[in-house]
């Protein structure tokens, strides 16, 4: 017999690192893939679940009360699996029941957010996949049994590590059968079957046996080194969080509360909102939408997310771990421009991503729609920073040409300080004067204004000036305001 490659009960120790908080402080680094590597020692899970809810209610807006349960029972979870090494034999009877979790909830109000975020924090390996690219046999699709040895790949190789992961499926109400007793419906209830034989407890092998010339490769390792490495990998302690829009579970709800109720009652429970009526599902309405009824016993907890409505879209917005905000920022850097919003341009956004009905989804459309135009012109013009308004937002094509026009005139102004000493202004007049001569390209303002006052720096050096506010008298007719000027100020010192 070969020893396994790591003492299991010191499995945890080796796994669970407790990430320092400012590791985690940027959420941009959740990305899809990233399950994060917890370093061979000290393992401290000693994340208590008040711990991890105060850590996601920093990044995650209006989902308190599903954070509340998400956080302890993830925790508890964790915390089970410590204690499993200690246990006495008669505890050992009790079982292992795990805390495989059911989202419910529209697209883009966090589900994979507030995982992802579960998963960095804790620092385990993580696995993310829609359960449409399944199909019973594998020969389609991807086989269930993919996403574990995934995890494998994601804990770099370390099947210790791995057998504490998280796999997280979306899109799973895509596999409820609706009853039918042929075509795609036996397949997903196949996928649902091979589904629920992991979420318990199964031994998958670590190569697919199709893959023959990695099968082959093995045996010659085992032979050469004389080392057997692990070719199977457990799932008993990999906590299966599984999600899904669920559009029609809430008439289904309706529909069994309505034949329990009589009279009175119907009529009470006829104007419930999408979101209560989800608030009440149980076990026999999620069979009813097309679960095998094992399947749901695997997932003893559900939660129910919230809608984000506009107050909701404005504070993730105004969130310091936005990252719409902060992503879009970025956009803007990468070309030196700063780019900053007005409070009441986020509030507006907010109203524009909300009729969108893509939850937070639709803020990143919103944003991308109000800022593309600057994000193509200004890194081609010396603007340097852009604030976003109502304004631009109501009427981008006057905004961003007057922003051009400003960054132009700007830059003639510095180079005649530069060359003249003189610093030139420009009354609000002058500008729309520039504005109405310089035709459709606003970017040639500076280059008008350099013909129009060229012959300035004379008479300005005449009178020793190191200022003057040209008026739209001026851009009119350069030469006569000059003249005019200097007869007024010169003669009359
Ligand atoms: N409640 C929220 N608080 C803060 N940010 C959020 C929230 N919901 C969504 N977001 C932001 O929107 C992005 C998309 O959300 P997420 O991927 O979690 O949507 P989802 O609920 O998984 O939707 P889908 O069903 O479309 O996959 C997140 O990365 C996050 O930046
Ligand atoms: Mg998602």
């Amino acid at each position: 017999m070969t020893k396994p490659a790591i003492d299991p009960k010191n499995t945890f120790d080796d796994i669970l690192k407790n990430e320092t908080d400012e590791a985690l402080a940027n959420p941009e680094n959740v990305g899809e893939k990233d399950g994060v590597r917890p370093k061979a020692s000290g393992f401290n899970f000693d994340i208590k679940p008040e711990e991890l809810e105060a850590y996601l209610n920093q990044y995650v807006v209006n989902q308190e009360s599903t954070i509340e349960v998400i956080a302890t029972k993830v925790c508890t979870h964790f915390n089970r699996m410590k204690l499993e090494g200690t246990l006495k034999e008669e505890e050992k009877i009790v079982g292992n029941i795990k805390s495989n979790m059911l989202l419910i909830g529209p697209t883009g109000v966090g589900k994979t957010f507030i995982v992802k975020l579960i998963a960095k924090k804790i620092g385990v390996p993580f696995v993310k996949a829609d359960a449409t690219k399944f199909s019973e046999t594998g020969y389609v699709g991807g086989d269930v049994e993919d996403l574990v040895r995934e995890l494998v790949h994601e804990a770099d190789g370390d099947v210790s590590k791995a057998e504490y992961g998280i796999i997280y499926l979306d899109e799973i109400d895509k596999i409820a059968s609706s009853g039918a007793m042929h075509g795609p419906d036996v397949s997903r209830t196949g996928v649902q079957r091979n589904l629920l034989k992991l979420m318990e407890e199964a031994d998958v092998d670590l190569k697919t046996p199709h893959d023959l010339a990695s099968q082959v490769e093995a045996a010659m390792e085992a032979q050469r080194t004389g080392k057997v490495t692990r070719r199977k990998i457990n799932t008993r302690n990999i906590l299966f969080i599984v999600s899904g829009a669920f559009s029609t579970l809430d008439e289904i709800i309706n529909k069994r509360l309505n034949k329990q109720s009589i009279g009175f009652d119907k009529a009470k429970i006829g104007i419930r909102e999408k979101q209560d009526l989800l608030k009440l599902v149980r076990t026999e309405d999620l069979i009813e939408y097309g679960f095998e009824s094992e399947f749901v016993g695997r997932l003893p907890v559900y939660v129910v997310l919230n809608e984000l409505n506009e107050e909701g879209l404005y504070k993730i917005l105004t969130n310091k771990y936005s990252t719409v905000v902060l992503g879009k920022k970025l956009d803007f850097k990468s070309y030196g421009i700063d780019l900053k919003f007005t409070d009441e341009a986020l509030r507006i956004l907010a109203a524009k991503a909300h009729q969108e009905k893509t939850g937070a989804r639709g803020l990143l459309s919103v944003f991308e729609k109000a800022l593309i135009k600057f994000e193509k012109s200004l890194p081609s013009t010396q603007v340097k920073e852009f604030t976003l308004t109502k304004e631009v937002i109501d009427n981008p094509q006057k905004e961003l040409r007057a922003l051009i026009i400003d960054s132009s005139i700007n830059e003639f102004q510095r180079s005649f300080l530069i060359q003249h000493g003189v610093y030139l202004d420009f009354s609000r007049e002058a500008v729309e004067s520039i504005d109405g001569k310089c035709g459709p390209n606003p970017g040639d303002a500076g280059a008008l204004c350099e013909k129009l006052f060229r012959d300035y720096f004379h008479g300005l050096r005449l009178m020793k000036l190191e200022h003057l506010t040209l008026t739209a008298d001026a851009v009119d007719d350069p030469e006569g305001f000059l003249n005019r000027y200097i007869k007024e100020n010169y003669h009359g010192n």
